[in-house]
């Protein structure tokens, strides 16, 4: 079918508000936040609810068009951008930003796909209850993309992924009929759980259309500390400290390279270092509860043994909230600070806790030895055994040989982490960034598996063709 056909046929489907046709209109939709991806698409639908989308995939599917799904394109691994063929339609959930129900009895909310991950908090927030994922794009990112890529994040350590905190789905598959499975149980074993099979599929089997999620008590505290360390060994030892010690109240624990805080410091208006002296590694540290009188004495005797056993060099307690915040904002501003300084070849890994610091420094030495001068950028969710080893190349590196680099530290840096039981993909998804890299790592059945199942449910390969698989 001809595009301006397709195009008069969807926007009978969604009206004419509901499609972006314009080069101006669809320039935020064709190309990712970092920079790095730009595609083209004839057309951006954007449906109002599961109906729509439901009517928009089976015309895509009758004239065996390609889709896209988008939600906030926020995204680190260009899974939200198309090719530049030109071909595949974008489907964005931008305008589907219901919250279809709150139960605070039985702690669930049913939101539509397209609701930003900030707007789900506040809505647990508004009932009394907390929605605990928690990642610096919450007031751009949506949850649909957020089940899509089961994003990480900073409270996995207390609460899990993403994919923890969902009990039901409604999605729409590629054919486009419409499976609900919005079911709000814990308990629910009737056969294979579907629901698994989308969380964390990066648009590949269907259109995610709402989400039953899970809400929690709200924590009524919280007191983080800022801490300053010699190596990763110790920064992983002092986790395993807290953990035998504050045990579920330990809700967050991050790690950051030295290189990190100067880089938040020279980019993030107004951040500036926590403690007097340098260290070569600092953790952030957050403990909350629903009862939170005991916790800053708790915190202040866990860290002021963790001193004294030399386990950590320094450390400072901030005991209110705005003290709470500003620690965060040193942490979430590694983002955005790699974005002004430089170029990242970003690794997103996991490696089983107990592994992590000799694979930091291994890797420090075979990066130092292969690729001298390069900066490293360590930091992550240590507490998930999750770390983003970064290396920035200059903003005006040439094309080809941020290229050649990307290919050379991807081989040296994920050899490494297979070898020590790793994964090279922990919570950004595998998208375009990875894709090519996935074959490498995943064993012959695995690979062979995941193709069955995408040619199960999307046997005209229409969804998200060129991403993950
Ligand atoms: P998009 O970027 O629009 O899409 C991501 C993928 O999901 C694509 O493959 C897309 O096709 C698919 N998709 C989107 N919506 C749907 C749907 N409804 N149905 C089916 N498929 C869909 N991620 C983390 O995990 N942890 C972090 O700590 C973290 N920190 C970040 C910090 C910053 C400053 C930024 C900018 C990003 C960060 N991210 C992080 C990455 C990103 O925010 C997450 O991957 C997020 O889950 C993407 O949501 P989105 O709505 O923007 O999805
Ligand atoms: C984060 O944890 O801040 C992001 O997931 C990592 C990144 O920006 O590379
Ligand atoms: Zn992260």
């Amino acid at each position: 079918m001809r595009n301006h056909e397709l195009i008069e046929r969807l926007s009978h489907l969604v009206g004419d508000n509901g499609l972006v046709l314009d080069a101006e209109g669809q320039g935020p939709y064709v190309r990712d936040w970092l920079g790095k991806w730009q595609g083209s698409t004839p057309v951006v639908v954007r449906p109002r609810n599961a109906t729509e989308v439901s009517a928009v995939m089976r015309l895509c599917h009758q004239t065996r068009t390609p889709v896209v799904p988008q939600g906030g394109n926020t995204g680190m691994s260009g899974g939200a951008t198309p090719d530049g063929s030109g071909a595949q339609v974008i489907l964005s959930l931008n305008r589907m930003k219901r919250i279809r129900e709150v139960d605070p009895v039985n702690n669930t909310l049913c939101a539509d796909a397209g609701v930003l991950l900030a707007d789900v908090q506040a809505a647990a927030r508004d009932v009394g209850r907390f929605f605990p994922l928690s990642l610096g794009a919450e007031g751009s990112c949506t949850i649909g993309g957020n089940l899509a890529t089961n994003a990480g994040g900073t409270a996995v350590l207390r609460y899990g992924n993403t994919r923890d905190l969902a009990l039901g789905l409604e999605v729409v598959l590629p054919d486009g009929r419409v499976w609900n499975g919005l079911r709000g149980l814990r308990k629910d074993n009737t056969g294979y759980d579907l629901k698994s099979l989308f969380i964390g599929s990066e648009g590949t089997l269907g259109i995610i259309t709402g989400a039953v999620l899970k809400l929690y008590p709200a924590p009524t505290g919280r007191v983080a500390a800022w801490v300053g360390a010699d190596t990763p060994a110790q920064v992983v030892a002092l986790l395993s400290r807290l953990q035998s010690v504050c045990g579920e109240r330990l809700t967050a624990f991050e790690m950051m390279s030295a290189r990190c805080l100067d880089l938040v410091m020279a980019h993030v208006s107004g951040a500036a270092s926590p403690l007097a002296g340098r260290h070569a590694y600092y953790a952030l540290v957050e403990l909350s509860d629903t009862e939170p009188a005991g916790l800053p004495a708790l915190l202040e005797t866990a860290l002021g043994a963790a001193l004294e056993a030399g386990v950590i060099q320094d450390c400072v307690v901030a005991m209110n909230d705005t003290q709470v915040q500003s620690l965060w904002r040193l942490r979430e501003g590694i983002s955005q600070a790699q974005v002004r300084a430089g170029k990242a070849i970003k690794h997103d890994i996991a490696l089983p806790i107990s592994r992590l610091a000799a694979f930091v420094e291994e890797a420090d030495l075979a990066l130092v030895s292969d690729f001298p001068g390069l900066p490293i950028i360590n930091f992550g969710h240590i507490g998930d055994g999750n770390l983003h080893y970064n290396v920035l190349l200059p903003l005006d590196v040439a094309p080809a040989e941020y290229a050649r680099l990307t290919a050379a530290l991807n081989r040296r840096v994920h050899d490494l982490v297979a070898q020590r039981g790793g994964s090279i993909s922990a919570e950004h998804g595998v998208g375009q960034l990875r894709r090519d890299e996935l074959r490498r790592y995943k064993s012959p059945v695995e690979m062979d598996l995941m193709l069955m199942i995408k040619r199960a449910l999307d046997p005209n390969q229409l969804m998200n063709p060129g991403k993950l698989l």
